[in-house]
Order: C-alpha cells, then structure tokens, then sequence
C-alpha cells in the first residue's frame, strides 16, 4: 500500500507537469485556435457527471461550457492538436474526509476511446458495477478506482488493456473470483485489489507478470495455494498477501525475489517452515508472516538479511533457538513456541522502536535496555517477570505503548515514574499494590489515552480526575478499591471505556456521569454502589455495554434507550431496580426510592 501510495504520487506529478505543459501549449497556441474539446468527448464526459447525484467535492460544479479541455474542467486532461480526452483523474483532497461522491460510474466512460489515465479514487459513495464498457479503452495505461464503493466483480474485458501499467481497484466492494484474464496485462508494474471480499484462487496466469513490481491482494476472502511462479516476476519489491484464507507452504521460488524489499503474508493458513533460502532476498526490508502456522526454527540465515528492519513473526509455532538479527528497528516474536529465558543481549542493546516479546516464556528482571531513548512501543505481556518496574522505565523517554499485563509482577504503584508522553499503559493480571492516585493526579500526561490496571491488588479511592485528560479508556476493575465515584469523572471527556468492576465501591453513581457523551462501555458491576441510576444517563447516546450488576441500586432505571433493552441481567442482584427491562414500579413510591 505504502508503495502504491507512493507510485500513484508519483504518477500525479508526472500528470500535473503534463497538465501543465498541456496548458502551456494551450496559451502557445491560443494565438491561433484554442483547442475545443472533441464533442463527443465532452458528451462522454457530462454522461458521467449526470449519474454523480451529489458531489462534495465540488469538482464536478466546473464542468460547464462547451470545451472540456480549456483548463476550466478540473481532472480533465486532453491532447491539444486533437482536442481528445487523455486523461481523466480526479481524487479527494488527501485528508478532507467530508468530501465524496454519491452515484455510479456511468457506462459513457468507455466512450472516451483516447483516454490514456482513468482515476476516480477516494470518492468513497460511488457505487454500482465496474461499467464493462471501460474494457474498450484500450490506451489506458493508468486504471485507478480506489476507495470508493464499487460493487459486482471484477469484470474479464479488463485483461484487453494490454498497455495497461497501474491497475487499482482496492478499497471497494467488489466480490466474486479474480479474473484469470488479468494475467494478459503483459506490462503491469503495479496490481492492487486490497479490500475488497474477492474470493477464490490467486489465477495461476498471474505467472505471466514479468515486469510487475507491486502486488497488493491483502484484505480479501482469498483461498488455495500461493503460487510458486511469483518468482518469475523478479523486479518485485512489494508483496502483500496479508488478511486472507490462503493455505498451503511458504512458496519457496520467492526467495530469488532479489530486488524483493517488502513481504506480507500475515493472518493467512500458512503451515510449514520458513525455507533457508529465505536469507538470499537481500533487498527486504520488511518481513510479516504474522498469525499463521508456521513451525520449526527462524532460519539462521536470516541474520544475512542487511537491511530487514521490521520483522513479525508474532502468532506461529516457532520454536528455539532466535538468530542474531543486526539491522532490525522493530522485532515481533510474541505468541509462538518461544522460551526465551531472559530478553536476548542483542535486543537489549540494539537501538530499537518496538520490541514485541510476549508470550515468550521470559522471567526474572524486567530487561534494561542499554539504548532506551529510541523505543516507542514494547509488549512484554503474558510472560512470568516478578521484579524491577523501579528502573525499567527509566530513560525510556520517548516510550508510547507499554503491554506489562498477565506477569508476576509485584510492585507498590507509587515506585513507578511514567515517561511524559505515554499513551497506553496495560499493567492488568500482575499483583500491584498501591493507589491509583500515584497515576492519576494532576501531573497526569495529557497524552495517556488508555490505562488498564485490572486484575490487580490496588486499594485506596478513585482520585479526582483533573481537567483536559484525554483518557479513552480506564479500566480498574477486580482491584480493591474503595471510595466513591468522583463526580470530577466527567471531566474524562474523551472517555469511551469505563470499567470500575468488582471493586469496593460505595456511594452513589455521580449525576456528572451522563456528560460524557462519547462513553461506549460502562461496567460498575459487583460493587456496593447506592442510590438510583441517574436518569442523566440518557445524555449518553453510543452507550453499547453497560452492567450494574450485583450492587446496592435502587429505584427506576432509566426509561429511555438504550438502558429499557439491556438485558435485564445488567441490573440483577440489586436493591430495588425497577421499570424496563425489569418488572414495572410498583408505585410512584418504589421508583422514587434510592433517590
Ligand atoms: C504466458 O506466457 C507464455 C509464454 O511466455 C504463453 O505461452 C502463455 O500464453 C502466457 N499466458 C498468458 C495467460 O498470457
Ligand atoms: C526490471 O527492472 C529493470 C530496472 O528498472 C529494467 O531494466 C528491466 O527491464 C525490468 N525487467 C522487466 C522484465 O520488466
Ligand atoms: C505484528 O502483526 C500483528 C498483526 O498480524 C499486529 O497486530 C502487530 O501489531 C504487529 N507488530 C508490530 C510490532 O507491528
Ligand atoms: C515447542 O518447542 C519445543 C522445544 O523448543 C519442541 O520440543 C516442541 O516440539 C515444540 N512444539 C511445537 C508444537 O512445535
Ligand atoms: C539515564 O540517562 C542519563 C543521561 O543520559 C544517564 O546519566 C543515566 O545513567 C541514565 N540512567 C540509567 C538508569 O540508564
Ligand atoms: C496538584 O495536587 C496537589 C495535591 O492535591 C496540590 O498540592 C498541588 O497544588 C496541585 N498542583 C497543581 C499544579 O495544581
């Protein structure tokens, strides 16, 4: 995808000094005659514009007047001699996300029979099927459809572009088996399908692609074998598989992929070992076999691999023992057949962003790493650590993420000094002590965006929390913790994940609560939580979780949505509750109780 980002950059600049030579030309020769767009061209075109219903864009609106290719038309590229459409090319403004197109593709695309650049990308309301007519254009050496909603399959005809360079057609909808045709397009350099629900083979004519340089079918319904003929197609750098169904052996013929720098084939069946050859793809950058079936050992050759940065191979069954990696940035070992011991020597003292190591049967002290200053993210969750949290975080200063949970760790929180710009701390299942005010005070980092403390022995109150947090999600459950809830909690105004279950917690649920209107999940359940459930509550409208459970409530529930459809067991083992789902009031008398 990076890639394909980057061609179709590059591509556009390529387009936008052609536009710009077009009009320069165009201004040479308006001395004489300024080109008029071909009519049947401009009718192809205003075809087009009819079947957009709505256009946010705004591009469409400067398609007016008899001559498309004066420059007014915005996308509209055409040759001057001839006054014929070369080019049509229109895309979303990279980050306007309120901008798109809603209608379909009209047919009369196909009409423009000099078209040499077709993109209509990122307009995300476009439906409907891939007109089959555009399979007429056979000048198109650009085909970019990408992002919008597009519907129906992949039609056959397009294997007739022959000259076609750039196919596009990710992120849609389109269904159905890949066109084995597509193996015509003798001149590809870049096929991409990604996100869509295809479904079936990987062609076996594929073989054919001798030129191709990115292939991207990730993030589809894809099945059956890799086919072992991708490494006929040696000027391939990227190669992303990822996110489908398909089975079978690690296709060995990749390996002589010699200019191959990116691989993907994560979240996909694939069983048996990694081929030792593995370590003759000299150019990779980046190897991701992540949540597949692989066994056996990481092969040593790997430690050839010069310029790998980023490796995942996290969610297989290797096994011992782990080469010496010397070019790695980032590493993801976590869930396979692993038993590390200690974090290897080479980890701890590579300068690296994210180091991945859980579920690595790893003990004794948190690691130190010697070069801490260049880590962002580190999960050293589902391991059997016990000790030294006081200095692990340490000079960690530009630490992110960190995935502590699930260890044997033992510690009093207020030994804990947290880097200034962490955003997502996950210390649950451990044995942790102390009180959460040593994390949430006012010198809480506006950037912690999620704190999962749970499953642990933490005690004392819930402290105030202070203005302009931005926490997401907090989750305290299964510790003992006393107290109320503060009613300072709705200044958690980003919250969407409250969980404060199976606590100690008395009081009565704050009125404040219903202010914070992005809350999803709310569990205060197996608590000794007073009084009624504030009808304030109604105020927050994505509530898709909630369990007030085993607590002391009693009185109305709220009568509004969602809180009458819960399931009745989200308000059993109380007081008093009453009214939808539960059995209605009995009298104004029993609804006004816990108030
Ligand atoms: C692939 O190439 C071979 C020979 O290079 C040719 O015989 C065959 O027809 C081609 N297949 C496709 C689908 O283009
Ligand atoms: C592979 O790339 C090289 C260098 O860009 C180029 O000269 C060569 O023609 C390409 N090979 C094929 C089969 O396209
Ligand atoms: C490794 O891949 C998995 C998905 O398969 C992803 O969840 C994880 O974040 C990746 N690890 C790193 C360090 O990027
Ligand atoms: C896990 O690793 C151990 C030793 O490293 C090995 O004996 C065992 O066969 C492996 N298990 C699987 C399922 O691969
Ligand atoms: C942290 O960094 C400082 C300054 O670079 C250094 O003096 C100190 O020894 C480091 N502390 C640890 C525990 O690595
Ligand atoms: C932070 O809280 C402490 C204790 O509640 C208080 O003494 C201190 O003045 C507060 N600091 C700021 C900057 O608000």
């Amino acid at each position: 995808m990076q890639i394909l980002r980057w061609v179709s950059k590059v591509f556009l600049i390529c387009f936008a000094v052609s536009v710009f030579s077009v009009s320069v030309e165009a201004e040479e020769g308006s001395q004489s005659q300024a080109p008029i767009c071909f009519e049947a061209d401009r009718v192809s075109l205003l075809g087009f514009k009819s079947k957009i219903l709505k256009d946010t864009t705004e591009i469409l609106a400067s398609w007016v007047g008899r001559d498309c290719c004066g420059g007014d038309w915005e996308g509209v590229v055409c040759n001057p001699a001839t006054g014929r459409v070369t080019g049509l090319a229109l895309q979303r403004p990279d980050k306007e996300n309120q901008m798109y197109m809603i209608g379909t593709l009209s047919a009369s695309l196909g009409n423009l029979h000099f078209l040499e650049v077709l993109v209509i990308s990122g307009m995300k309301h476009i439906s409907g099927p891939i007109p089959e007519s555009l399979t007429n254009l056979n000048r198109l050496t650009q085909l970019i459809l990408e992002d919008n909603s597009l519907e129906g399959s992949i039609p056959p005809g397009l294997g007739h572009l022959s000259l076609l360079k750039t196919l596009s057609l990710n992120g849609n909808r389109l269904r159905g088996q890949i066109p084995p045709t597509l193996g015509n397009l003798r001149n590809l350099l870049v096929i991409t399908l990604a996100r869509n629900f295809l479904s079936g083979p990987i062609p076996p004519t594929f073989k054919n692609f001798t030129t191709l340089q990115s292939f991207d079918l990730s993030f589809n319904l894809l099945s059956g074998f890799i086919p072992d003929t991708l490494g006929k197609s040696q000027n391939l750098t990227y190669i992303d598989l990822s996110n489908n169904h398909l089975s079978g052996t690690f296709p060995i013929s990749i390996c002589s992929l010699a200019n191959l720098q990116d691989l993907s084939l994560s979240h996909n069946q694939l069983t048996g070992t990694i081929p030792d050859q593995i370590g003759s793809l000299k150019s990779l950058t980046s190897l991701q076999l992540s949540d597949n079936k692989f066994i056996g050992h990481i092969p040593a050759s790997i430690s050839r691999l010069h310029n790998l940065w980023n490796l995942n191979l996290s969610r297989n069954g290797f096994s011992d023992t782990l080469p010496v990696i010397p070019s790695l940035l980032s590493v993801d070992l976590s869930y396979n057949n692993l038993s590390l011991g200690t974090v290897p020597d080479w980890i701890k003292n590579k300068q690296l962003s994210n180091v991945n190591l859980a579920g690595c049967k790893l003990g004794g002290n948190l690691p130190k790493f010697t070069k801490p200053d260049s880590l962002s993210s580190i999960d050293l969750s589902n391991n059997l650590f016990t000790d030294g949290i006081s200095s692990f975080f340490t000079n960690l200063s530009t630490l992110q993420s960190i995935k502590l949970s699930n260890n044997q760790l033992k510690f009093d929180l207020s030994e804990v000094q947290l880097p200034d710009g962490i955003t997502f701390i996950d210390l649950h299942s451990n044995q942790i002590t102390g009180s959460l005010s040593s994390i949430i005070n006012n010198r809480t980092s506006n950037f912690l965006e999620a704190l999962d403390v749970s499953g642990n022995h933490i005690s004392g109150g819930i402290p105030e929390f202070p203005e302009g947090l931005s926490l997401k999600v907090l989750n305290i459950g299964s510790n003992k913790i006393t107290g109320h809830i503060p009613s300072s909690i709705s200044n958690l105004v980003e919250l969407e994940m409250l969980d404060i279950q199976r606590n100690l917690i008395t009081g009565t649920i704050p009125t404040t609560l219903g202010l914070l209107s992005k809350l999803q999940w709310l569990d205060v359940c197996v608590n000794s939580i007073t009084g009624k459930i504030p009808t304030s509550l109604l105020g927050i409208k994505g509530l898709k979780h909630a369990n007030f459970r085993a607590n002391r409530l009693c009185g109305e529930i709220p009568q509004g949505r969602p809180y009458n459809i819960f399931p009745g067991s989200a308000y059993a083992h109380n007081l008093c509750l009453c009214g939808k789902p539960l059995p209605p009031c009995r009298g104004k008398n029993q609804a006004k109780m816990g108030q």
